[in-house]
Formats: structure tokens, sequence, C-alpha cells
């Protein structure tokens, strides 16, 4: 029986590992924490998480992932995302366990014109792509047997981009909002359903190895591509929406234009996530859509 501890656990990626992970038989969740009960950039509230559990794997499911709210909050980025994987790096190291830390593709420039590689130069544009590397590094300083994914554009249970949009239609249709939908067609990367990553996440655990991973969706798509996709599958294909550029909103945070990665590494694995296409048409029929009711 393989013992879990899941840190960031009502977040979209925690919650699909937990409900995952508590339908197998070889798997025990021991612990599955988030805030505000324990604030995994508190070094005492990390001991006491530790005290008495020796699990085998620990995932870092937690982040502060408001892109915007971290360039005006930037100390809370940097504790949730940098001094948080650090001190839970060095709680798996004295405990002799397996460390999943989740990052993300926003670590790139995003000026390249091919995928992502694991080792390609990095060069974040924004405090939270910033804070996220070095969340990265801290781990990886502490032991490169920890394994760090970067995934890319999730959807899964709560706040995402595909329920703003499923929101922002239902508003329209019910008279509450008028004037088209604006998305933005300038940005290209890799649409990821939370539920699918911790599927891969679970498939590499397995195959007990370390370092670095590019995980996410198949395929690539820019948002307005993506939001175009989803609202024709939810029945909203009369909906008019307008392609705009990133510059066109008054964002607080910078984007990389182009930060599709290159999960070769784990394909070469055996570990594929299935076409984004597909995982939007599943999140559409899913208990977290159904729970999000609109
Ligand atoms: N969302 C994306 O599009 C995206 C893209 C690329 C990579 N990623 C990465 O994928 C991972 C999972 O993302 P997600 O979308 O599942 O995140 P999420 O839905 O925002 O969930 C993150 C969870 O972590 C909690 N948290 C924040 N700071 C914490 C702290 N100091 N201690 C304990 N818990 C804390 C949050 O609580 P509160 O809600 O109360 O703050 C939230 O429940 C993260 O590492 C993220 O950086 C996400």
């Amino acid at each position: 029986m393989t013992q879990w501890l899941i840190v960031g656990c009502r977040g979209q990626l925690g919650t699909a590992l937990g409900r995952q992970l508590a339908g197998c038989a070889d798997t025990e969740v021991v612990a599955a924490v988030d805030l505000p009960e324990v604030d995994a950039s508190d070094a005492e509230a990390v001991k006491a998480l530790f005290a008495g559990l020796r699990p085998d794997v620990v995932v870092n499911a937690a982040a502060f992932t408001h892109v915007d709210r971290c360039e005006r909050e930037p100390e809370e980025a940097r504790r949730a995302n940098a001094v948080a994987p650090g001190l839970l790096a060095e709680a798996c190291d004295r405990v002799g366990c397996q460390l999943v830390h989740v990052s993300t593709d926003y670590v790139f420039p995003g000026v390249g014109s091919r995928p992502y590689r694991e080792d390609d130069p990095t060069g974040p544009v924004s405090i939270y792509g910033r804070t996220k590397l070095e969340g990265e590094a801290r781990v990886r300083a502490v032991s490169s047997a920890f394994m760090v994914v970067r995934t890319s554009w999730v959807f899964g249970r709560g706040r995402n981009f595909l329920a703003a949009i499923l929101n922002q239609a239902s508003a329209r249709e019910r008279g509450e909002v008028s004037g088209p939908l604006r998305v933005v067609d300038d940005q290209r990367g890799r649409p990821t359903y939370a539920e699918d990553l911790a599927t891969g996440i679970r498939a590499l655990v397995g195959q007990d190895g370390g370092g670095l991973f590019h995980l996410a969706g198949g395929g690539e798509a820019t948002w307005w591509e993506l939001a175009r996709y989803c609202l024709d599958a939810a029945g909203h294909e009369a909906l008019p929406v307008e392609r705009i550029r990133t510059a066109d909103l008054a964002l607080d945070a910078p984007r990389p234009a182009y930060s599709v990665l290159d999960c070769s590494k784990a394909e070469n694995l055996g570990v594929r996530l299935r076409a984004w296409r597909e995982a939007v048409s599943a999140y559409l029929v899913s208990p977290e859509r159904a729970e999000a009711g609109a």
C-alpha cells in the first residue's frame, strides 16, 4: 500500500488526485491538506504536518496561481510558490519520501517557435513565473531525485478559464450582459485537464524515477480556440466570440506568447495525456461542472 500526502488538496489538481487515489486499492491518502488549516510556507506548520507521518509520496499541488494577483502581492506569491516547496522538500528529505512538485509553463519566456523541452533555458516574464521557477530550484537543491512536473493551462474543479467562459456565456444568454465575449488569440499553449494531469502524475510516480518532466494535454491551442471549442461543445454555438490581442487587456502580468511544452520525455515512458478537445468534452460532463451549475 503506497501512502500519499497531498498538499493543496482543494485546488484543481489536488481534488482530482485525491479522488483518484481514494478509488485505488493499492494507495492510501494519509493526509490531504490546504489553506487555511496548513500553510505550507510556514516552517512550523510543515513540521507539525509531518510529525508522526511517514508517507511514501508527497504531492505539492499548492500554489498561488492567480497570475495577475502575484504582481500585486509578490511576497505572498513568493511564500506559496518558492518558500513552501523548499520547506516541503526539506521535510521529504528528512523522512526519506518522494516529493512530486508541480510547476508551470510560465517559467519560459514564450518567444520560441517550437515546443519547450525540459532542458531549454527558462526566462519567466511574470512574478508568478519567477516565483515558480525559484520553487523548482529550491526543490532540486534539496534532492535531484525529487520529481518536478511542469504543466500548463489547467482546468478542473473551481476557478479556471473554461468555468469563467461558460459563466460569461450564460450571463449573456440570460441577458445580464451584452456584447460579444472577447478572448485573446495570440497566446498559444497546451490545455490540460486536472483529471488527466493527476492520472499522468500517478503513472510517472509508478516509474520510480525523479527529475524534471513536462506533462500537459495533447495538442495545442490559443485561448480563443479553447473558448470556441468549449462553447460549441456546451451548446453555445450561436454565441459570438471576438478574437482580441493580449495587449487589448490591461493585465497586471505579462504572459508568454508561446508556452507549448514538449512532453516527449514523459511520453517515452508511456505517459501521454489525452488530446485537449476530448478532455474539454469530458470536463463538460464531469461532477465538478455539475457542481459549478452553470
Ligand atoms: N491553474 C493553471 O492553469 C496552472 C498552469 C500551470 C501550472 N499550474 C500549477 O499546477 C499546480 C496545481 O494548480 P491548480 O490549478 O490545481 O491550483 P489551484 O486550483 O489554484 O489550487 C492551489 C491550492 O493551493 C492552496 N494554497 C495556496 N497557497 C498555499 C499554502 N501556502 N499552503 C497550502 N496551500 C496553499 C490554494 O488555496 P487558496 O485557494 O485558499 O489560495 C488552493 O487550494 C500548481 O503548482 C500550479 O502552479 C497551474
